[in-house]
């Protein structure tokens, strides 16, 4: 197969963003715009992978990274001159080149594969992707032969009012033979109504030489949307979540309502589960199947195993085991462990713990960097008192414990097996296997007393 390259323009700063980032680090579901963009390239094959970078760039960059390389263009002089600036990087390079633009985050691979063989199989020095709309603005219009080669493409503000009734539009996705693209760069001009060099005028030149320009209708328009305000940010992330939701419908996960359902496009999520509204699911999160999530709950980073349920909950870079109750109201935080059967209630915190089959931690409880057995019950109310103001300390409660309400646990310090802990207790020494702990003043009853209010009617009389 033939090489490909991929440039991606994103040097502008999208103005009506209104933002302090440039346009393309705006994010959908979690994600800067570019990053998708950046991963239709790879998914194409496209090697190098060129970031046009301006306003904002040093932003841009430190998202990328090194998964792609940098193009500065310091002044945005128009799509063309943006393009110029990779020159050098191509000199050389034989093969495809794709264009496109960092903030079409819904561009598929599949349009992208189907350019690129549209363009080999038609002999063309280009293809460019156009779509047909009911109202095509602003758009760059396109402009056939009498065979239906495109011949050229005439911007919006430079058209002629006929030319402005065409339908047939611009995406600004092309693919080009490297080769003729840069000689055709050398001879564009700013000489048109925005005084911008256009990589539209290359088509021109192209076909002024002699050679082929095929266009590629579209079906999907919003596969082309590219967001300029906030408003058609939040349209765009709308039409993205739909898209995943409908997947996993599809898939064999019961939605209750897709329009509350926001799920991110990293998350997996067994069959049979069904999820509740007003559920978020982000970052690398993985739900078994038959589980019940929602609603209003939010899952990031974590795995989920099968038939567990979660309700009014939040987790975070914690792996919950099969089978297990959370909440509602339980906060789960990163290096929670759990194994099967475990319930977290509600009102409970969980941070960097792990937690054996069948222990149950109903209600009112902080468990910070605990290891707790099997079959353990902790009562409501109880603290691990795991952080002395400098350093964190472990507690450690074995299998079969049973910890009374209210307890507090002075880490580091160890329950052991089948112990039990009296309710209210402030355990600080070790606790031995089978032992009771009680930690707490005894009561003391006084029969022969007299309260306040009898003591004054005595005075009185
Ligand atoms: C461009 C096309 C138009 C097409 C439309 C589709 C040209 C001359 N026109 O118009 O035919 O219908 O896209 O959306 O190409 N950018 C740079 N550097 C620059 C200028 C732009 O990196 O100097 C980047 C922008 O950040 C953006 C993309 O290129 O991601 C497109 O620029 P934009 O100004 O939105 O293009 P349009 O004028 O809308
Ligand atoms: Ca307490």
């Amino acid at each position: 197969m033939a090489r490909c390259a991929s440039i991606i323009l994103a040097a502008g700063q999208g103005t009506r963003m209104k933002s302090k980032k440039p346009k393309v680090l705006q994010e959908l579901l979690g994600k800067p715009m570019v990053e998708y963009v950046v991963e239709a390239a790879e998914a194409a094959g496209s090697d190098p992978i060129l970031v046009v970078v301006g306003f904002g760039g040093d932003q841009v960059v430190e998202t990328l990274g090194d998964r792609v390389e940098y193009v500065w263009q310091r002044e945005q002089l128009g799509t063309g001159h943006a393009v110029m600036m990779a020159k050098e990087y191509l000199a050389g390079f034989d093969g495809d080149v794709l264009i496109l633009y960092g903030d079409t985050p819904l561009l598929s691979v599949e349009t992208l594969t189907a350019l690129i063989e549209a363009r080999r199989e038609n002999g063309a020095a280009a293809a460019v992707l156009v779509a047909r709309l009911d109202e095509p603005g602003g758009y760059g219009r396109i402009i056939r032969d009498t065979l239906g080669n495109v011949c050229g493409i005439v911007e919006a503000k430079d058209a002629t009012p006929d030319q402005k009734l065409i339908c047939e539009v611009n995406t600004g996705i092309y693919v080009f033979e490297a080769e003729p693209l840069l000689k055709a760069l050398d001879r564009i001009t700013p000489v048109n109504a925005q005084g911008e060099y256009y990589l539209t005028d290359v088509i021109k030149i192209l076909v002024e030489d002699g050679l082929k320009v095929t266009g590629v209708v579209t079906d999907g328009t919003e596969e082309i949307m590219g967001p300029n305000d906030r408003v058609q940010l939040a349209q765009t992330e709308a039409y993205l979540r739909q898209q995943i939701n409908r997947k996993w419908m599809l898939e064999g996960v019961t939605i209750i309502d897709p329009e509350s359902t926001y799920i991110g496009s990293q998350v997996t999520i067994g069959r049979d589960t069904t999820i509740y509204p007003g559920t978020f699911l982000n970052g690398k999160t993985v739900i078994g199947e038959d589980c019940v999530i929602g609603p209003y709950t939010r899952i990031v980073d974590s795995t989920i195993g099968n038939g567990t349920e979660i309700q009014f909950s939040q987790i975070m870079g914690a792996t919950i085991g099969s089978d297990n109750h959370i909440g509602p109201y339980a906060y789960i935080r990163p290096g929670t462990v759990s194994e099967a059967s475990v319930k977290f209630g509600d009102f409970v915190e969980v941070k960097n713990c792990r937690i054996a089959t069948g222990s149950k931690v109903p209600h009112l409880t902080y468990l910070g960097d605990a290891e707790v057995g099997a079959n353990v019950n902790i009562g409501a109310g109880t603290i691990t008192c795991n952080y002395d103001g400098v350093n964190k300390h472990r507690t450690i409660i074995k299998d079969n414990a049973f910890i009374g309400s209210n307890a507090n646990l002075v880490a580091p310090v160890t329950v052991g097996a089948g112990a039990t802990v009296a309710a209210g207790s402030t355990i600080t020494k070790e606790v031995p296997d089978g032992a009771l702990a009680v930690a707490r003043s005894r009561q003391e009853v006084k029969t022969n007393w007299c309260s306040p209010k009898e003591r004054l009617k005595k005075t009185d009389n």
